[in-house]
């Protein structure tokens, strides 16, 4: 099998994202060993997709941590951590892993601080166990990815062969590695269960055309490619088994944010009674929002209407609104799929993702 993708690379001293803006005439990995180059890299999507972004700040920091070239004492190494986590969670506002993970990396510092309190070393072994836990985010996203392929997959285990619609980007390229939507359909392909995927180019940003069109032909997965405006046309036509798409954002009652064209499609499966589901890890999971409502979503530059490779496509002086995610309500969606089990609606047809949770515990 051929090595697959990724967009994040870690070394001993090093991190590097994959330039995701140049894909896919170019494959350029870029430093990124700083918060700086961090923030810039997220802010600038070279690295996007709700789980990269989290590991992709974690990691910038931590790197530039392990390059520090002085000694911090206690407090101050504390301080440093915090503020520049809080610094790096200016970069995008709408995936909830990004605030998780600054949320838990905090929680994590603030109980370790007690400990070491006089502890002369303290600095330097609350450093260290950052950049532990940025190091192990890695690997748990592509176990957690994994399990969610193989949960996602039982979804259709009454068919013999499907045909999947997915939008977005949501394989290797939004993760560590294998995806969740993405890494769903990996698992059906390896399962031989896989008849094709349709992927939609996903504008304004292209993330379906460039970058899964990229990754589903890297991975020779049997795939064609839809513009956003054809996809009910295709649930009409072409016998459309399931809707699969990722998450920036799950909230209490299970409505769910997501790439922009997600709400359409759900609409679209509800109509043609096609099942839809969402794939998202329990570290897309905000239980503290009760309601899509609450959900911050990010505005883009109108540039990514406006023009295509920097050419002007619209006409000057247009205005132009480029809301980067949408909100699906909850009961449009079958079934949201973690790492740790299918949520599915309760007997009254409403979600309760926090019981879920806490029966999983
Ligand atoms: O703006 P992006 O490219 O970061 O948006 C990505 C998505 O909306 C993905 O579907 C989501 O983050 C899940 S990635 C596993």
């Amino acid at each position: 099998m051929s090595k697959s993708l990724e967009s994040i690379r870690y070394y001993d001293n090093k991190f590097e994202v994959l330039n995701q803006l140049l894909l896919p005439q170019t494959f350029v990995y870029e430093d990124c060993s700083t918060s700086d180059l961090g923030f810039a890299a997220i802010k600038s999507m070279k690295v996007r997709g709700a789980p990269a972004i989290a590991i992709a700040a974690a990691l910038s920091l931590a790197s530039e941590l392990k390059n520090l070239n002085k000694k911090l004492n206690l407090v101050d190494t504390k301080n440093y951590i915090f503020s520049k986590l809080d610094y790096l969670c200016e970069s995008r506002p709408t995936a909830v892993n990004l605030f998780k993970m600054t949320e838990d990396m905090k929680s994590l510092m603030q109980k370790e601080l007690i400990h070491l309190e006089n502890n002369i070393t303290g600095g330097e072994i609350l450093k260290n166990l950052f950049i532990k836990k940025a190091e192990e985010l890695l690997q748990n996203d592509i176990s957690d990815n994994m399990a969610i392929g193989h949960f996602g997959a039982e979804c259709f285990s009454k068919k013999e062969k499907v045909k999947i619609l997915t939008h977005c980007n949501t394989g290797s390229l939004a993760t560590a590695g294998y995806g969740t939507a993405l890494g769903i359909i990996r698992t059906l392909h390896a399962q031989k269960k896989l008849e094709r995927t349709f992927a939609c180019e996903t504008r304004p940003y292209n993330q379906g055309a460039r970058l899964t069109a990229f990754e589903l032909v890297y991975e020779k997965i049997p795939a064609t490619l839809i513009s956003d405006s054809m996809a009910s046309f295709l649930m009409k036509e072409k016998g459309i088994d399931g809707v699969i798409v990722g998450a920036d954002r799950v909230v209490a009652n299970g409505d769910t944010a997501n790439k922009i064209g997600t709400y359409q499609l759900a609409i679209a499966a509800h109509y043609h009674n096609i099942p839809f589901y969402v794939a998202a890890p329990t570290t897309s999971i905000d239980c503290k929002k009760k309601s899509g409502k609450e959900i911050m979503i990010e505005e883009r530059p109108k540039k990514e209407l406006t023009h295509i490779n920097n050419m002007q496509i619209a006409a000057d002086g247009i205005d132009v609104w480029n809301p980067s995610f949408d909100v699906t309500p909850a009961f449009l969606i079958s079934g949201i799929v973690t790492e740790i089990g299918v949520i599915f609606k309760n007997e009254i047809g409403e979600y309760d993702v926090a019981d879920f949770l806490n029966k999983k515990k």
